[in-house]
């Protein structure tokens, strides 16, 4: 196996919602270890500025706009990536947060999450693949989430979306390993991004978007196919096995800090989600 920076050198990778956060920063490690990146975001002004600040990196870097709930634009967009650069890797990163009562939620922003988080990864996958197939090499890393090792209380939505990507890539892990396709599946805990809306939501021990890039790159380097990131997240992973009940506690503790934290006790929770149904 490579290691250091060899692994990523002349590799050519796309990246998924690497306007911002953590495709950013996956982005930018990539560079630095030597790789050609095709970053692709929903708003094109985003994108397209995070491509600008990565000019000193030259023709190594390509920025463009993509929504990955769009099939036939990224199988498009793979295709025409594929005539003058077969794609190694692919990072499924693009994603959006979503927190509340699974009860009172609508089916409507239900389907947006699912289609973002779930969708966006299978597009991803289903478009790559048919080329990593014929060259029986590369490899699918997809971002799930701490929410994909334990069930986050309040995140219903979230953690469904997650852990379905979670659930296909270690499927697909059998299914792609006689085509010599590896696959990788990130689980990161706490990273300062905009998905925590406003700057004082982030949680103090959250790492940096640069710091985010550099374990999970650092980890596919290990060959890790379930990968966490953050110590917390690798606590929770390691504790699944070895120490199921502090996770239980944790959890317990987590529904009681978001309700109390939104003003709310459980009482008040239970009240207020049978006044909205009617
Ligand atoms: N930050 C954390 O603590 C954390 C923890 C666990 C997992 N994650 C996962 O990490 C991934 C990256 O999130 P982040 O924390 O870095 O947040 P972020 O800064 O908000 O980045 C998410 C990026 O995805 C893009 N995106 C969203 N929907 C898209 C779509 N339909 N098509 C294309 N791009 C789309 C967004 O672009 P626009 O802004 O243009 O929409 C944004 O640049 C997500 O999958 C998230 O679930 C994050």
């Amino acid at each position: 196996m490579k290691n250091g920076n060899e692994l990523f050198r002349d590799k050519v990778c796309v990246v998924t919602g690497a306007g911002s956060g953590i495709g950013l920063g996956i982005t930018r490690q990539l560079l630095l270890r030597g790789a050609t990146v095709y970053m692709v975001g929903r708003t094109e002004k985003k994108i397209l500025a995070a491509g600008e600040s990565l000019t000193e990196f030259g023709d190594k870097v390509h920025a463009e706009q993509l929504n990955v709930t769009d099939d036939d634009a990224f199988r498009s967009f793979i295709a025409r990536v594929e005539k003058t650069h077969p794609v190694d890797y692919i990072f499924n990163n693009a994603g959006v947060g979503w927190g509340g009562f699974f009860a009172t939620e609508s089916i409507d922003n239900i389907r947006k999450v699912i289609d973002a988080n779930l969708y966006g990864v299978i597009h991803g996958i289903q478009a790559v693949l048919p080329y990593m197939l014929k060259r029986e090499s590369g490899h699918i890393v997809n971002i799930a989430s701490l929410a994909a090792i334990v069930p986050l209380p309040l995140q219903s939505v979230y953690v469904a979306s997650k852990c379905a990507v979670r659930g296909l890539t270690e499927c697909l892990r059998y299914e792609l390993a006689p085509f010599n396709i590896k696959v990788t599946v990130v689980c990161p805990a706490e990273v300062a991004t905009e998905i925590f809306g406003d700057p004082k939501n982030i949680p103090p021990g959250a790492i940096s978007i640069d710091q985010a890039g550099i374990e999970i790159l650092d980890g596919i380097e290990q060959g890790k196919i379930v990968l966490p990131i953050v110590d917390t997240a690798r606590r929770i992973y390691r504790d699944t096995k070895e120490n199921p009940e502090a996770n239980e506690q944790f959890l317990l503790q987590m529904f009681n800090h978001t309700l109390t934290g939104g003003g709310m006790t459980v009482k008040q929770f239970h009240d207020r989600v049978i006044e909205q149904i009617g």
